[in-house]
């Protein structure tokens, strides 16, 4: 088989490549290594900057969400003092959409089909060839036979555990890491959210989040040691000590009821670079990881993608590169702005268990700006809907 650009990977960031490259008529193949339900069971963040609704809506599949979805204009910060509000529009005039990935994805399916894109799933052992000259190919197996699919491009949107990154030389991929010691223990709830926008809690017993999906489910996060297991937590103790850690007001009247989702993730920021070897580019998590604290993963991924539509484009409509060849360089900026940020709200509203009454009392005095000082507020409202693309 031939086409244009192979993607590695059927998650947010492939199908939404594909779908913006076959509007634009340029042919694509999606590998995905699982089945489509499975891509769909994955439950991750739902918060989507205003970039990301356009390039959305941009791709054609912007309407359900348009209906669905839910504009906030700010979210709050909780503190043993109180609770205070950071307004985005109020600071910056944007705001941000509450919509799960969950959704965006089965859009994009729903999109691709429509179009008779072609998604080829339960590729087994996909292999990338010959990125370093013009004509690279993409070997799998299916149905007990092996495939190739010749292309100009390859697109790695294969996640973090993907093969693409792996296949950049050592010699020449640069990797940057922060592990933090400690996970988030989330669990989604048919219940209504504990409030009208996000509460991000900075609490002596650990972090917490009060999110939602909708207005009937919600999604809870609780900082919890990495020592900690699934098992260990009971709905029950879930609840109580999700109550412990938000406000006192909230948790009185915070509806509760049984887990329908839970699971303990690891806290990481990683960027590799560049993102670009050859014939080869990586798209969303294939090359960066951020903590969840500020909802950027997706974004992220949102803002390669554009950048790398944007290369892509310029090469079939008018036979130039100078967009494909400043692609790495173009999404890293931005990725490094974002890779700031998550670090930042992670550091600010973490307990860490080497903090010392001196690392306290500085987490304190940044919440206090937030509070207090416009300028703080503004600088983290525009990085919470989003750095400029
Ligand atoms: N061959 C084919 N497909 C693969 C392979 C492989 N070797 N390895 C992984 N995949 C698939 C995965 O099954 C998955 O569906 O690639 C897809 C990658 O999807 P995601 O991990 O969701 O990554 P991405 O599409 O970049 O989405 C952006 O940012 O922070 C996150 O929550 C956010 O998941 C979201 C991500
Ligand atoms: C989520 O709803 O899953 C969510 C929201 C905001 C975050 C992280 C996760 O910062």
């Amino acid at each position: 088989m031939r086409t244009q650009v192979a993607i590695i990977g059927g998650g947010p960031s492939g199908l939404l490549l594909s779908q913006l490259l076959n509007k634009a008529g340029i042919a694509t193949v999606v590998l995905e290594r699982q089945t489509r339900v499975y891509v769909l069971s994955r439950i991750r963040a739902g918060v989507l900057e205003q970039g990301m609704v356009d390039l959305l809506n941009r791709a054609g599949c912007g309407a359900r969400m348009a209906r669905q979805g839910l504009p906030h204009d700010g979210c709050y910060l909780s503190t043993v003092q109180g609770q205070f509000r950071v307004d985005f529009h109020e600071s910056v005039g944007q705001r941000v959409m509450v919509y799960g990935q969950t959704e965006v994805t089965q859009d994009l399916y729903a999109a691709q089909d429509a179009i008779g894109a072609t998604i080829i799933h339960e590729a087994a052992n996909v292999a990338l060839h010959d990125v370093e000259t013009e004509a690279p190919f993409v070997t799998y197996e299916k149905d007990g036979q092996t495939h190739r699919i010749d292309a100009d491009w390859i697109a790695g949107c294969d996640g973090f555990h993907g093969v693409s990154r792996k296949t950049i030389p050592a010699t020449v991929r640069r990797e940057f890491e922060k592990v933090y010691p400690f996970g988030w223990l989330g669990i989604l709830s048919e219940t209504a959210p504990a409030a009208d926008e996000l509460i991000y809690a900075n609490h002596p017993r650990g972090f917490a989040l009060a999110s939602m999906r909708n207005l009937r489910l919600s999604r809870y996060y609780l900082q919890v040691p990495l020592t900690d297991k699934v098992e260990d937590w009971s709905d029950e103790a879930f609840w109580a000590e999700l109550k412990l850690r938000l406000p006192q007001e909230v948790a009185a009247k915070m509806e509760t009821g049984p887990s329908i989702e839970k699971s303990i993730a690891p806290l990481r920021s990683f960027v590799t670079e560049p993102m670009r070897h050859g014939r080869l580019f990586l798209v969303g998590d294939a090359a960066h990881i951020v903590p969840p604290t500020g909802a950027k993963g997706l974004n992220l991924a949102a803002s390669d993608v554009h950048y790398l539509f944007d290369g892509l484009s310029e090469f079939y409509g008018k036979g130039t590169t100078s967009g494909v060849d400043a692609y790495s360089a173009r999404a890293l900026k931005r990725i490094w702005g974002a890779m700031r940020f998550s670090w930042w709200m992670t550091s600010i509203l973490h307990r860490f268990p080497d903090q010392t009454e001196f690392d306290q009392k500085i987490q304190e005095s940044e919440l206090l700006q937030l509070q207090t000082l416009d300028s703080a507020r503004s600088t983290m409202a525009r990085n919470y809907v989003g750095l400029p693309y």
